[in-house]
């Protein structure tokens, strides 16, 4: 009697057991999916303005000096009204009225850390997720000084014309902002973190239209832009780890020159081998690029092929004589 009643009360226990388990699933999956459909959702609601208010505590490490000139710069650029242009996973881009500039928010949503209390479910039972929370911080870091290294560093190749990164009391007046559904924002840029930015047209589409005209000499010039622009970076020992430098629109032309769209990837590199750099360039990250003329404008393809040829003889030459001359320093 007592041993068929143990085997009762564990045969309870084992289904309560199975119960809560099953309830736990339940709960997970259901949170799962509902989180699921409300960022599916927010992909069709739109630009909202909360998304891009910065709430972090001002870090000395992202503050970019910012003379009075300066600001009235920006004051006077952010007078006109900016369209929506695109958005990538860090940032959205609006365009100004006159097409000459790009106004970028950082989309402070991904980059804020999210406290346990807020998501106990996820941090319990999502391993994806608590990666992530814990790669947050980083990729925030990685963003922010990569921006501030683009204006500091290489403000002509990456075409910057102001950062800001922390949050700023009554610098700038507001903008008005107006979204894909043509709604319109004002927003007060001191509580955001922004950068602006040189308007580029893209890679292809700018190549494609020249040789449509006819002008070879014209697509001849815009590649060079593109190598002068690496060479340019490589010298000061910028790399950028993001590989696909066309696909993704991470570089561009403004009227005279080639830009870094996509500065966000980028880092500092003490003693970088330029040469080997540039080879890298070439065989990888514009292979794409030279596979596309390749194929659409053979002529175009064969001008590519003399200028990295030439590029690349040049550094060599180049390094062999540094060499030489440190032997020739030393001996002395
Ligand atoms: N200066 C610019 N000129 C033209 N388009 C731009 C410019 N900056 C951003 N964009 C557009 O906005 C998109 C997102 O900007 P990007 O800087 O690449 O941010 P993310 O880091 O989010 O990818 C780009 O892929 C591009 O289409
Ligand atoms: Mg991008």
């Amino acid at each position: 009697m007592v041993h068929s009643m143990r085997r009762f009360f564990s045969l309870k226990a084992i289904l309560a057991i199975v119960v809560t388990v099953l309830s736990v699933f339940v709960v997970v999956k259901v949170h799962r999916i509902d989180k699921h459909l409300s960022s599916l959702a927010r992909g069709t609601k739109g630009f909202s303005p909360s998304n891009i208010m910065c709430e972090f505590p001002h870090n000395p490490a992202w503050e970019v000096a910012a003379n009075d000139d300066q600001i009235t710069l920006v004051n006077m650029m952010t007078q006109q009204p900016f369209r929506w242009l695109n958005k990538g996973y860090q940032a959205c881009a609006f365009e100004s009225g006159d097409g000459e500039y790009v106004i970028k928010f950082f989309n402070q949503q991904r980059l804020r850390e999210k406290p346990f209390l807020e998501k106990p479910l996820e941090y319990l039972f999502n391993e994806k997720f608590r990666v992530k929370a814990s790669l947050t911080q980083k990729h925030r870091e990685e963003i922010f000084s990569s921006s501030k290294l683009a204006y500091e560093v290489f403000p002509e190749e990456s075409g910057f014309v102001f950062v800001h990164l922390n949050r700023t009391e009554d610098l700038f007046r507001g903008i008005k902002l107006i979204d894909m559904k043509g709604q319109v924002h004002k927003v007060r840029p001191d509580a955001t973190s922004f950068i602006i930015q040189k308007k580029a047209t893209y890679v292809l589409p700018t190549l494609t239209v020249l040789m449509k005209e006819g002008n070879v000499e014209g697509a001849k010039k815009r590649l060079d832009q593109i190598f002068d622009l690496l060479l340019s970076l490589a010298k000061k020992g910028v790399t950028d780890s993001d590989y696909a430098l066309i696909r993704n629109n991470n570089i561009g032309f403004t009227k005279d020159r080639a830009i870094y769209i996509d500065t966000g990837h980028i880092t500092k590199n003490p003693n970088l081998d330029i040469r080997k750099q540039m080879d890298y360039e070439f065989k990888r990250r514009l292979k794409p690029l030279y596979e596309w003329i390749r194929f659409s404008y053979p002529d175009l393809a064969q001008y590519y092929d003399m200028r990295r040829h030439d590029i690349l003889t040049h550094l060599t030459d180049h390094l062999a004589d540094e060499e030489t001359k440190t032997l020739a320093t030393a001996a002395k």
